[in-house]
Parts: C-alpha cells; structure tokens; sequence
C-alpha cells in the first residue's frame, strides 16, 4: 500500500485522537517498518491493519468506523492534492463513473504498484447509482468515506446504502448511493 496512505492515516488519527495515543498503537504494534512512513514509500498492507486495529482497541471504536473516517479524510486531502480530477467532471456520478475509467489509471501510471480496487458503475438511473467494489483489501468503507467527501465537493447530499454479494468473480460490496433531497 502506498506510503501516501499511510502519512494520511497517521495525520488523521493524530488529529482524531492525539498523538500519545497514536504514538502508543505504533511502538504496540512492532512494525516491520517502525512506523516511519514517507508518502513516496510503499508498505505491507498488513501494516495497516496492524494500526487500525490497534486504533480500534486503544479507542474502543469499531475499526469499520475508523476506516470510514478515514475515507472521508483521505477524500478531502485527495481533493487538494489531485484537484484537476475533481475539477474535470460537474457532477457526482460522473466523477464516480471516471474512479475506475480514468483516475486510478492515471495512479497506477504514477506509482505502478499501486494496489487499486475495481469499482465498476454497474447501475445508474435518475438519483441513484450503484458502484460495485471488489477488493482483497475489503476496504468497502474506505471507499464509503471518499465517495462521502466528493458528495460534499460537488456539494450533493447522499444517503449511502452497502448490499454484498457474489458471482463467478468472486465477493463483491455494491455501494448504492441516493442523492437526497437538498
Ligand atoms: C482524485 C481521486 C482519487 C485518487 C487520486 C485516488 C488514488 C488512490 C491511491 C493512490 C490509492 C492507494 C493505492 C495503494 O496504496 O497501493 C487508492 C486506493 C483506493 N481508492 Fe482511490 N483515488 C481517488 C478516488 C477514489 C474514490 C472516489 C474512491 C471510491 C469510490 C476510491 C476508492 C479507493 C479504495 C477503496 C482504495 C483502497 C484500495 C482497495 O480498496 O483495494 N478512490 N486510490
């Protein structure tokens, strides 16, 4: 996983809940790498499940509400450092439409062992659309945050429902968001 995630992990947890606590989860959880991320580095995804789940038991909050969280940060730090996405499309779905299509094609270019998601729109209709998530990672409420953070970018408020499933792919999260009534 991209040290770019982990520097935004670190940097939202601190400010979430301190860096005592963070330091404390880092030096218990005896990292292969010691904690000291760059964002240009690359690390063990098992690293950051090392974190959030020390996190979790140092702050009694469920870790699928920490990674949430989380998503909602990294989208808005994703908005600063990588504007020229956002900016390139007016409208929610559209910008949804292009994750997959467009801007993690540009990552992988970037940092070609980036670990990316599918995250195909297998629904779109009127207010709702249906972004179907697979990873290994299960990183579904990651994906829930960022999706949360460009609704409020493109300033739509949304309401945001999670049914699972699977076919011959494998398991799959489709993420089906309403945009509500202003
Ligand atoms: C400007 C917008 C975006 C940029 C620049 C971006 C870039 C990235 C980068 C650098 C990673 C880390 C890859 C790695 O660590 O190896 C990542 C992972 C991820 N991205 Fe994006 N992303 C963007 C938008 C989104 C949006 C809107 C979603 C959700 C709909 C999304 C879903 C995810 C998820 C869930 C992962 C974690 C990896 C996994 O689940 O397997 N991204 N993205």
């Amino acid at each position: 996983m991209k040290g770019v995630v982990f520097t935004e992990f670190i940097d939202h947890a601190e400010a979430a809940f301190g860096e005592d606590v963070v330091d404390d989860v880092i030096e218990e959880a005896d990292l292969p790498s010691g904690g000291a991320y760059t964002s240009v580095g690359t690390y063990d995804f098992q690293e950051m499940v090392a974190l959030v789940t020390g996190l979790s038991k140092a702050t009694s909050v469920p870790a699928s509400d920490l990674i949430h969280g989380f998503g909602v940060h990294l989208g808005g730090s994703f908005q600063d450092k990588f504007q020229m996405f956002f900016e390139q499309q007016d409208d929610l779905f559209d910008f949804l439409d292009s994750v997959e299509k467009h801007i993690h094609i540009e990552v992988q270019k970037l940092y070609p062992d980036a670990e990316l998601p599918s995250l195909k729109m297998v629904d779109r209709a009127g207010d709702t659309a249906t972004l179907r998530y697979r990873s290994m990672r299960c990183l579904e409420q990651l994906a829930c945050g960022l999706i949360e953070a460009s609704a409020g970018y493109f300033k739509v408020p949304i309401e945001i429902t999670l049914s699972r499933g699977e076919d011959s792919g494998g398991q799959y999260s489709d993420i089906i968001i309403k945009k509500a009534a202003a």
